[in-house]
């Protein structure tokens, strides 16, 4: 500050924005932002020219290290940073032949739907404007999807957090009913010195992880998570389920949910919901389905018989970000009480009070539902998509998905080396190369090195897993992009790869 200057002054010079300053500063920044799109357009419309995934060369990758950057270096430095660094980089995932884990593609209006978003900036702790009333609409809209017209909803980052939270609502529902309040008392003795009963889980071996990190989060750890077994087509065992409970409740433990799932993470396999929903209705224990995938299921009529039962669930928690074909982040979850649900999470604090009039009128209802307060406007996407392609279009696309796999299926029965490992459901295909006479010991060794060189080679992306000691080459197909050609691609490199693998060890022998 100048000696002469008084404060006021110097901080009227000083003041900043990171807005563009002026008239040519703002244009620069549309000249930029137009060719972001332009750019972006073009790597979308050119996915299918791409390998499915690159490899990263080192010295790119060293180059992700840098002091932090004290002076801006503009906007378009940092654009080309991400043009040369990021975008030749990626998982690989919006490729057609990109079938790793259940990730999911995202599609371009979803991209643009996200901008508009970020746009706006829109805070959806609630406040009952536009944004609110399209996520409002939003989560009946998906309720109606599910069969669960009227159950309260919240969109949230996946459907690990969807599930936990579900769970969490479980919880508080079991307690509340025992005459405890977790709320208060967490999980120690309340002040008339009486704890709370001892609280149990079940779900399936084939539960996705996200179950333990739920049970460990809620205080009631790892060993309240029982692991029902699985019958030869990976469904949870009912009978199992049932003798589980009944010996817990021997010993004096409650019941606080059973986790259904509708379309498994290793297999896509779904449970007996409808036996399930009558066993919990029977016994009065809170139903959780994980729909992860398998929910959006619901959208298509030839399809939908497979996830019958799923719209008895107390509480469901879905990803859009998988078979919803959005872009990444987007899950909701359902829970049938919404009175439950709201007093699971709600809060209330002086300075978040609600009034009848201004821009708080309406309260924060979507931070009553989860734990998030600050909350993005995941919505839009939903919406904008729902409204440009209708949902009709996303049932057929989920069918031609199953389509694909069983396909996909048909290629592995008919070629005499390779092998299917698991019963195809719905969309996961899990298959191994084994040439007839091959010893089972190198199965294993020989499976994962195919499945690296397909990835590496930027052919396809499968993931692994295994079933039963057995690694396997498993394709989850979430994938709008995919065509049939893709997966005969897939089948053909396996065997190439494979016997190549073969005779590289022949020779060194
Ligand atoms: C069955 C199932 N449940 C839960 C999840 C976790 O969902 P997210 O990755 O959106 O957190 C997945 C992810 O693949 C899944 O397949």
């Amino acid at each position: 500050m100048e000696e002469s200057m008084t404060p006021a002054q110097a901080l009227a010079i000083a003041e900043e924005t990171l807005d563009p300053a002026n008239a040519a500063e703002w244009s620069a920044f549309r000249e930029l932002a137009h060719r972001m799109v332009d750019e972006m357009v073009d790597y979308l419309s050119g996915l299918a020219e791409q390998p499915a995934w690159r490899p990263m060369p080192d010295e790119v990758r060293v180059a992700f290290k840098e002091p932090l950057p004290l002076k801006g270096a503009g906007h378009e430095a940092a654009y080309r940073d991400f043009r040369e660094r990021v975008l030749p980089y990626p998982v690989g995932n919006l490729h057609p032949r990109f079938w790793g884990w259940v990730q999911g593609n995202g599609t371009p209006l979803g991209m643009m739907a996200d901008m508009l978003a970020s746009g706006i900036n829109a805070h959806l702790a609630g406040f009952n404007q536009a944004p609110a009333l399209v996520e409002h609409q939003v989560l009946e809209w998906l309720a109606e999807i599910m069969g669960m017209r009227g159950a309260s909803g919240i969109l949230v980052t996946g459907g690990s957090m969807a599930n936990v939270l579900g769970v969490t609502v479980a919880r508080h529902a079991a307690l509340q009913q025992a005459g405890f309040d977790v709320r208060e008392n967490g999980l120690q003795p309340g002040p008339d010195g009486s704890g709370p009963p001892r609280l149990m889980c079940y779900g399936s071996t084939e539960t996705h992880s996200w179950a333990r990190k739920a049970v460990e989060l809620l205080g009631l750890g790892h060993r309240a998570l029982r692991r029902i077994p699985v019958d030869a087509e990976y469904r949870m065992d009912v009978a199992a389920l049932q003798r589980s409970v009944a010996a817990d409740r021997a010993a004096g433990a409650l019941p606080c949910c059973v986790i259904a799932t509708a379309g498994t993470v290793n297999t896509g396999a779904t449970d007996d919901l409808t036996a399930i929903a009558d066993f919990c209705q029977r016994e009065g224990i809170w139903m959780h389905v994980d729909g992860a995938f398998g929910a959006m299921v619901r959208l298509s009529e030839s399809l939908r018989s497979q996830v019958r039962g799923i719209e008895r669930a107390d509480s469901l928690a879905f990803d859009l970000h998988k078979w919803g074909y959005l872009p990444f982040e987007c899950a909701c979850l359902l829970v049938r009480d919404a009175e439950l649900h709201r007093s699971t999470f709600s809060n209330s604090a002086s300075y978040l009070g609600e009034t009848t009039r201004g821009v708080i009128a309406g309260g924060i209802p979507f931070a009553d539902r989860g734990l998030d307060l600050t909350r993005g406007f995941k919505a839009l996407k939903v919406w904008m998509s729902f409204k440009a392609h209708g949902v009709e279009v996303l049932g057929r696309l989920i069918e031609q998905n199953v389509h694909q796999a069983h396909y996909l299926a048909e290629l592995i029965d008919a070629h005499p080396e390779l092998e299917l490992l698991a019963p195809v459901a719905l969309n996961v295909v899990c298959f191994r190369f084994a040439p007839p006479g091959t010893a089972e010991e190198s199965l294993n060794p020989l499976n994962q090195e195919i499945l690296l060189r397909i990835q590496e080679r930027g052919i396809a992306v499968p993931s692994g897993t295994v079933l039963q000691g057995r690694h396997a080459i498993r394709c989850a197909n979430v994938n709008h992009r995919s065509r049939r050609s893709d997966f005969e691609a897939l089948a053909r490199s396996v065997v190439e790869i494979g016997n190549e693998i073969l005779s590289e060890s022949k020779k060194s022998d």
